[in-house]
């Protein structure tokens, strides 16, 4: 089933840097401990009651920044499937392209072969060839710049090749075409996610940069979901740096910003046009100007200042639209670098067709890519599972909630993996998971420990439950309930009360599902 025509338009938007917490590789990244959000959360300036409302709190690890007991969206958060903690990798991944290896970085300069053609193809030296702050490297280099002609070549610790230059000895255009120069020889091991042009103007002792500032990106290695969205005649429009990462490729329409002042108007322009596809909006700020300065409490008013603006936004949302918040990555501002931190991203969909589910921790940016595909029925084949249906249909939730909750599974004797998720009458869902004993008997089985938790929670009404299970967690058939389970089913539900399976799936891939009542499965059940 798909779910053409259901959506059309989806806002995503990305709050470049706004990591959810270290991912389980973070110490292999030097990031053991980063956190974002949590280093924003214990400054004084963090004030943001609807990504609150939302349910930004619910989500899996942020319980610091508020639970709420109605969030108004599906929330969850994303591992990082690419080697790297990028933007460009991160927001490849968003648009489904997985990368292994991450876009090198030169913390010792160029290699001297690249330095050498580079020389050869501009007919100019090369000065610095190092990592450097930019506003320093004018400040020392400049002068000689200014007397040789040779170019400032330097970079930092994202995968950038930058290249400064003083407008009245290297004009703007010709710097344009040696950045194109430096793009052909950055490919294969040598491919930087950008190459910088960094114009600069003014006397020794007060040079400034200009705005002539241009990126000239690295291509997505593949065809991404924006790729496809395009092709298929949908609207892909790009606000703010979008462009730069896709190297323009996969886009409608360019809006450009300066910074997410620029963005948010921008944004909150295009909700009252008409289209059909994705506005696909990146707001740099958070890691530009206060994740990478380390910069907390810029960083908190900064999302405080997003979250007023959300206010406003969020009621011009129409009933066939979705708003996608998430990252690309982190960059703790409150850690010991001012580098990239490898973390979780966290995940908010909101919209008058979604249900406000918990997706808990998922697998991948990629999902987004795959979500996007389905609402727009495009053909599209990523490492990703369509999030779409389980925030629309509370039954394929419940059963990815089972599947996800069989990860917790206790089951050293059958290695057979159970995961069971229960709504109660007060709309929370409880889900549980089989634990073992090595005396087989006091075995529990998945539904119920989903039971006795709502149950010992104070509920005794239910809407339906959910079952997934399969030897070493792979569901390759439907895994009914066990006698024992339809019958404490019975002692409080009723014979209607239906019974969701999950369907076998392909790891994510499928989230098909199979519905009986109560009666069907246990129609002779005891009773005193
Ligand atoms: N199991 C459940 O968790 N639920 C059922 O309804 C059927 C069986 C578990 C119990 C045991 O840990 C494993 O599956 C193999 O029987």
């Amino acid at each position: 089933m798909n779910h053409f025509g259901k959506i059309k338009r989806v806002f995503l938007m990305v709050l470049d840097s706004l990591g959810a917490g270290e991912m389980p590789d973070a110490a292999r990244f030097g990031d053991k401990g980063a956190h974002t959000l949590r280093s924003l959360s214990q400054t004084k300036e963090l004030f943001i009651p609807n990504l609150r409302s939302l349910g930004i709190g619910n989500i899996d690890g942020l319980g610091f920044l508020g639970t709420t007991e109605a969030p108004k969206a599906a929330v969850g958060k994303l591992s990082e499937l690419s080697n790297g903690k990028d933007s460009t990798v991160g927001h490849w991944e968003i648009a489904g392209v997985v990368s292994e290896q991450p876009l090198p970085t030169f913390p010792d300069g160029f290699p001297q072969e690249v330095i050498d053609q580079f020389r050869t193809l501009t007919g100019r030296g090369v000065l610095c060839n190092k990592p450097y702050s930019g506003t320093q490297v004018i400040v020392d280099y400049g002068e000689e710049h200014m007397r040789t002609g040779d170019l400032i070549v330097y970079t930092s610790a994202d995968s950038v090749f930058q290249i400064a230059a003083h407008e009245d000895i290297v004009p703007v255009e010709e710097l344009y075409r040696y950045c194109e120069m430096a793009r052909k020889i950055l490919t294969g091991q040598y491919g930087v996610g950008r190459v910088i042009a960094r114009p600069f103007i003014g006397e020794p002792s007060s040079f400034t940069r200009t705005s002539r500032r241009h990126d000239f990106s690295l291509e997505p290695p593949s065809e991404t979901v924006l790729d496809m969205l395009k092709a298929a005649g949908y609207a892909v429009i790009s606000v703010g740096k979008i462009k730069d990462l896709f190297a323009k490729r996969g886009l409608t329409r360019m809006i450009p910003t300066g910074g997410n002042v620029g963005g948010m108007t921008r944004t909150m322009e295009l909700v009252d046009t008409d289209f059909n596809g994705l506005c696909f909006v990146n707001l740099v700020d958070f890691d530009m100007l206060y994740g990478h300065r380390q910069d907390v409490q810029g960083y908190a008013r900064a999302l405080s200042a997003f979250d007023k603006w959300l206010g406003d936004f969020l009621p011009k949302l129409r009933e066939d639209d979705l708003l996608i918040l998430t990252a690309d990555h982190g960059c703790d501002p409150a850690d010991n670098s001012t580098d990239h931190t490898r973390e979780y991203v966290p995940l908010l969909m909101y919209g008058k067709k979604i249900l406000p589910v918990n997706l808990g921790t998922q697998k991948g940016f990629t999902n987004i890519a795959a979500t996007l595909a389905d609402i727009f029925d495009v053909a599209y084949d990523c490492p990703g599972l369509s999030l779409f249906g389980e925030i629309t249909e509370m039954p394929k939730h419940l059963a990815n909630a089972a599947v996800r909750a069989l990860r917790q599974s206790y089951c050293p004797y059958s290695g057979f993996k159970v995961g069971a998720a229960l709504l109660s009458d007060s709309g929370r869902v409880y889900t549980g998971c089989n634990v073992e004993n090595s005396s087989f008997s006091p075995s529990l089985c998945a539904e119920r420990v989903a039971f006795a938790k709502a149950v010992s929670a104070g509920e005794t009404g239910f809407q339906m439950i959910a079952v997934a299970g399969g030897k070493d967690g792979v569901i390759d058939s439907i895994c009914p309930p066990c006698g024992v389970c339809r019958q404490v089913m019975q002692e409080f539900c009723g014979p209607d009360f239906p019974i969701i399976l999950a369907k076998p799936r392909l790891y994510g891939k499928y989230d098909e599902v199979e519905i009986h009542t109560l009666s069907e499965m246990l129609p002779f059940g005891f009773e005193l």
